[in-house]
């Protein structure tokens, strides 16, 4: 299978399994525990029926958006992920140049791999997703470099505050940077272009850690163990308002499901939340996107910009979530796989697909631009 046999989610996620040492696939495809909300974030999508109009004359299709007061030509964009040149010895950098070819907007992490002075030269809408350190000098030293850079929104992650219990990753042992162990041995030695890459091409770090959090750059350590050993779980709504307004640009809390935090975020000046779990990777169990969409859209979609994030895998989610209320929809393995599979040309066909899939069902739904779309169009079973 090559990059031109994929024509969807699923053809992607499958190369990218062909290209990747097991524990890094499992590390991108895994949930928390028995990845309940990881497959109930899509299969919500299925609960909802499309009802279309006709002879409403759809020649031209508009797709594009407003968020965070930037106009984007798509209304789906790349959710921030961490440790992405694992995926692809470009990483960050391939997905940013396609969502600038599409103008949409990519997301950097805290915990990405290539440096946020380079991005910043990206001309597309960027996000910067913040991870809350318990050391304050870290969060400072990190808002610093963000403020430098031209992003355009800091999104704070709020559901991480410890980590999800992903059992796939404590089987396959998936640490930052990788370790070999016995019993990961032939999974990486069974994807030789991976390993040449990781070892010719530069030194793979995080760059805005790198120098004040060994793990991850340098100590091999896993997720689960940065998030419960180095992030802020004393974190709260205070520290929220207070990061939110030392940046002063747009700002959104990423993993948002209640009403009443969704309500919050209003109060302490957010101009946008992120309702998403984590692509189920934390609390497994936990209520999926989608089925909290429209109540949230109705608490706040007049006041901020609400995104639904996670567990998109076709168009037709998309123009659910979207005729719900959401601004735009966004999500990691939306691309992940796409980057994992063939570095920039992967995500820029996936982003492509993407496009012309919805183009389509927007002509078959009888809307012409997303403003059109609305619950009209959505029968709940
Ligand atoms: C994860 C983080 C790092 O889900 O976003 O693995």
């Amino acid at each position: 299978m090559r990059l031109k046999h994929c024509n969807n989610f699923q053809d992607f996620r499958k190369l990218a399994k062909k290209k990747l040492p097991s524990p890094i696939f499992h590390y991108i495809d895994g949930a928390a525990e028995d990845e309940t909300t990881y497959e109930r974030n899509t299969s919500a999508y299925n609960d909802v029926d499309l009802i279309p109009n006709v002879l409403r004359g759809v020649e031209n299709i508009d797709l594009s958006t407003t968020i965070f007061g930037k106009k984007l030509d798509l209304p789906f964009y790349c959710s921030p992920t961490a440790l992405q040149r694992l995926f692809h010895y470009d990483g960050e950098r391939a997905v940013a140049k396609a969502a600038e070819k599409y103008n949409t907007m990519f997301g950097l992490s805290t915990i990405g791999t290539v440096p946020i002075e380079e991005l910043s030269k990206v001309d597309t809408p960027k996000m910067f997703q913040f991870y809350y350190h318990k050391d304050h000098g870290i969060n400072n030293a990190v808002l610093e470099r963000v403020k430098e850079s031209n992003f355009d929104v800091i999104a704070l992650t709020v559901d991480t505050i410890t980590s999800g219990n992903r059992e796939r990753d404590l089987k396959t042992g998936f640490t930052s940077p990788p370790k070999l162990t016995l019993g990961s041995l032939y999974s990486f030695m069974s994807k030789p272009i991976w390993g040449l890459n990781y070892v010719l091409r530069e030194k793979f770090e995080l760059p805005l850690l790198k120098d004040s959090v060994p793990q991850l750059s340098n100590v091999s350590t896993s997720i689960g163990q940065y998030f419960s050993t180095m992030l802020d779980q004393s974190m709260n709504w205070k520290d929220a308002e207070k990061l939110a307004s030392d940046w002063g640009k747009h700002f959104a809390l990423k993993g948002v499901v209640s009403v009443e935090d969704a309500k919050r975020a209003v109060d302490i000046g957010c101009t946008g939340i992120i309702v998403s779990n984590h692509g189920g990777r934390q609390l497994d169990g936990q209520v999926a996107n989608f089925d909290v969409l429209s109540e949230i859209v109705d608490a706040v979609g007049d006041k901020i910009d609400v995104i639904c994030e996670g567990g998109i895998q076709r168009s037709t989610h998309m123009l659910k979530a979207l005729s719900v209320g959401a601004k735009a929809v966004a999500g990691g393995r939306l691309y992940l796989y796409a980057l994992a599979a063939a570095g920039q040309a992967g995500v820029e066909k996936a982003l492509g697909l993407y496009k012309t899939a919805l183009e389509r069902d927007m002509k078959l739904m009888g809307c012409k631009n997303i403003s059109e779309l609305s619950r009209e169009n959505l029968r709940f079973r």
